[in-house]
């Protein structure tokens, strides 16, 4: 992916942006599941910000990689940020797309050229805007309500 890089950041950007997402990978809390992911978003600002997965006793009370990286983003830059583009990595050697509720994560704070970047399931670094990942994300739309 690298060498033919035809998305909208740099090789160097995605590269530093890969490795900032293996580094916080490895902080990972993942004693059920030992599959230890790290998310880095580069933000519009040019602030990067990173998460890992925080697993949880009561399984579903896990928080993904990709959510926490948004939730510390937010904490550190505020309301206003905007993500152009993410970037996920493991620590297991496994193919890592975001799941549905990371999707909708993202999707709040991205636009539809969003780019974000995965392990596919063959090994390669799979790249894919926001809008082809969720085509057709909730809304809110209170203005009939
Ligand atoms: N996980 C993420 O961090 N991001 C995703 O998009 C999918 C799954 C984590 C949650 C859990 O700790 C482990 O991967 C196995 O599901």
């Amino acid at each position: 992916m690298s060498q033919n890089n035809t998305s909208g950041i740099s090789s160097k950007q995605l590269e530093a942006l890969q490795q900032k997402a293996r580094a916080v990978a490895a902080n990972a809390y993942a004693p059920y599941s030992h599959f230890r992911v790290g998310s880095a978003l580069l933000l519009e600002d040019g602030n990067i910000v990173t998460g890992c997965n925080v697993e949880n006793a009561s399984y579903r009370l896990t928080t993904c990689a990709e959510q926490s990286a948004i939730a510390a983003a937010v904490a550190l830059h505020g309301p206003a940020l905007r993500v152009r583009a993410a970037v996920i990595a493991n620590l297991n050697n496994a193919s890592s797309q975001p799941c549905g509720a990371c999707r909708q994560t993202l999707h709040e704070f991205s636009s539809a050229t969003t780019e974000i970047f995965f392990p596919a399931q063959d090994g390669s670094l799979t790249r894919m805007t926001m809008h082809d990942l969720l085509p057709a994300a909730f809304r809110l739309n209170t203005d009939n309500a």
